[in-house]
């Protein structure tokens, strides 16, 4: 059987549950005609290896007791680079700005040949085309479904099962943060601000929303999709971006009587990017409550065919990892 080698870099909550998965579905795995070995994972502040492979219970067993991964300081970059593995799976924050330390992984997996799986979507936002086309020169699988709608297939979804189509434009809820807020200012008959605490209490809203509630995220996901399913060049600064904050359930209620809800929608259509509040009519496909990511795409031969699911979770989004794992590696 053969065996990949995997180093896990970002060991939080996506990171830990990628051990958790690899755990629990190491049959399944097996069933497709591989193993998975991690033999390295890092944090911020630590690292640990065996060429041999990890006790993966050990590990996650030593971070919820420390918060660190092991004693050593080790870099997630100095695993990348000096052991010998096949799989870098890089969980780190995503950052918009600059691509953060993600992109230096990334960048330095393709140096060493390594396939990359991720759920980070800043290096991705940023520098889609440039990392695509070092991962080719270099020999190297680059899959990244977890970095849009969490658990929610999409980019594998078009490229596989949709494959032949023109895809037409693909609309989105992307955002589940977004989407929670704005139903329940609904529901509640309450301003936004009191809707973001109850998110915020909930852990459904980070402490600084920003990313969220000013559509930076839905956009960030949007210029993947756009690269990645439209064959697009963009990156995050070419998206039409305009946030949740300003809306008031005055206008929320007087859509509803008109027959609409109002959501935060992202959308590619004829080369152009955008991710706006958008009226939506109250039986469309769009319009889902709570947490739930939806996107709806429009093509030339299947029609219309919307897909939803949970767009975040630590094991939900580690499931869209395993699917690349499984895409990449099983025996055909
Ligand atoms: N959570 C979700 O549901 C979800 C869904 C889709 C996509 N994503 C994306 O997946 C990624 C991970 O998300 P998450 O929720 O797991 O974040 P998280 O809980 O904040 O975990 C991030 C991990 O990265 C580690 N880290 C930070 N800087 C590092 C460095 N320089 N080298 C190595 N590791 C470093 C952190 O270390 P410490 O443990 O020491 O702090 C932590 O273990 C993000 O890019 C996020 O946008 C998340």
């Amino acid at each position: 059987m053969k065996t990949i080698r995997a180093s896990i870099i970002g060991f939080g909550s996506v990171g830990r549950g990628v051990a958790r998965t690899l755990i629990q579905k190491e049959d399944e795995i097996k069933k497709a005609g591989f193993e998975v070995k991690v033999v390295g994972i890092a944090d911020s502040s630590s690292g640990i290896v065996d060429p041999d492979g990890l006790d993966l219970e050990e590990i996650l067993k030593h971070k919820d007791s420390t918060g660190r991964v092991s004693e050593e300081r080790l870099s997630g970059i100095e695993i990348i680079e000096n052991i010998e593995h096949e799989l870098v799976i890089e969980t780190t924050p995503s950052d918009i700005q600059t691509g953060g330390v993600g992109l230096e992984n990334m960048r330095m997996a393709f140096s060493k040949g390594r396939d990359v799986i991720t759920s980070n979507k800043g290096p991705l936002a940023l520098r889609f085309s440039e990392l695509i086309n070092y991962a080719k020169a270099n020999g190297s699988k680059f899959l990244y479904e977890a970095t849009v709608g969490g658990a929610m297939p999409i980019l594998n979804l078009v490229r596989e099962t949709l494959a032949g189509n023109e895809i037409k434009s693909i609309q989105g809820i992307l955002n589940g943060t977004c989407n929670y807020i704005i139903s329940r200012m609904m529901e509640e008959k309450a301003p936004y601000e009191q809707m973001l605490a109850e998110a915020q209490e909930l852990g459904i809203a980070e402490t600084d929303p920003t990313y969220d509630v000013e559509g930076i995220d839905t956009a960030s996901k949007l210029v993947i999709i756009a690269n990645s399913v439209f064959g697009m060049d963009v990156n995050y600064h070419d998206v039409d971006v305009t946030g949740i904050t300003k809306i008031t359930p005055e206008a929320l209620m007087l859509a509803h009587d008109e027959g609409y809800a109002v959501r935060l929608i992202g959308e590619v259509k004829d080369g152009t990017l955008k991710a706006s509040p958008r009226l939506v009519p109250l039986d469309h496909p769009l319009a889902v409550g709570g947490t739930l990511n939806v996107a709806y795409i429009q093509t030339d031969l299947a029609g219309d065919i919307t897909v939803s699911g949970l767009g975040a979770g630590s094991i939900e989004t580690a499931s869209a990892i395993l699917s690349d794992i499984m895409s990449l590696y099983r025996e055909r």
